[in-house]
């Protein structure tokens, strides 16, 4: 997104999970690009060492804080207001929004179909998959009904695909902005147990080029590392 701030034109960016990771690369990257950074995290403590790590190590002055936790709505709406108050609430709305995520390539996953299926697709329809995913994983009934049991980490691989499809139907909804999902790779983070295949700086670049690519361009799209793919 842009601010306007006195007579210059300034690129800002909110980065999620910003204090580690993929997401603080990306926040390393940004701002040595001359984007100003908005670095959130769920803890102010963590998120502000980061902040005091990115300024010293590089030398840079072009990053704030925020705290969010994605999970907590009121979180959400006070770094709205935040952004509201910095003037660069239009701005940010024309710009990216880009979504570290991946596929379910050779899942079984019940409800795929349905989550390919984006015309007919709406974002209550992914809020009532959601619940009867807990409703099913709560109750036991995972594999009878369907969920991609195997090789684990289901709760995972689900949010990833109801995070897939809600991009697309944002991208829909909204035209006028760029709303992207980024397949950043098997990288060496904590989440992986640092033994991924890439390096985070790897791992970044697919979306530090959504993030830093001209208005206009692709949306509704997913990339696949640096790739252009489809979502199936
Ligand atoms: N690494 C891979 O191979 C890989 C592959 C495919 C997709 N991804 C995706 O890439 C993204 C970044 O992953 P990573 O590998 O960089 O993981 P990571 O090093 O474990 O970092 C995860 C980040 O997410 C933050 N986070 C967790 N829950 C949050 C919440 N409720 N609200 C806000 N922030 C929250 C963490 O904050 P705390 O420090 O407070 O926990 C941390 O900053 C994730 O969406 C992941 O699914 C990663």
């Amino acid at each position: 997104m842009e601010a306007n701030t006195g007579n210059q034109s300034e690129e800002v960016a909110v980065v999620t999970g910003g204090n580690r990771g993929i997401g603080l690369q990306i926040c390393k990257q940004l701002a040595s690009n001359g984007v100003t950074v908005v670095l959130t995290a769920r803890d102010g403590k963590r998120g502000g060492e980061a902040v005091s790590i990115i300024l010293d190590t590089l030398g840079l002055s072009n990053v704030v804080f925020h705290q969010l936790d994605v999970s907590d709505p009121s979180s959400a709406v006070r770094l709205a207001e935040f952004i509201k108050q910095k003037s660069i609430m239009q701005q940010l709305l024309g710009r990216q929004l880009t979504s570290a995520t991946e596929k379910l390539s050779g899942e079984r996953l019940v409800n795929q179909q349905e989550l390919n299926n984006i015309d007919n697709l709406s974002e209550e329809r992914l809020d009532e998959l959601s619940e009867l995913f807990l409703k099913d994983f709560k109750d036991g009934e995972l594999e009878r009904h369907g969920w991609p049991t195997e090789g684990g980490f289901i709760a995972y691989k689900v949010s990833k695909a109801i995070m897939n499809a809600y991009s697309r139907i944002l991208a829909k909804e909204h035209p006028s902005l760029c709303i992207n999902c980024v397949h950043p790779g098997f990288v060496q983070t904590d989440m992986s147990f640092q033994v991924g295949d890439l390096t985070v700086e790897e791992g970044a670049r697919g979306a530090l080029m959504m993030a830093l690519a001209p208005k206009g361009g692709m949306t509704g799209g997913f990339l696949n590392c640096t790739e252009v793919a489809p979502f199936v």
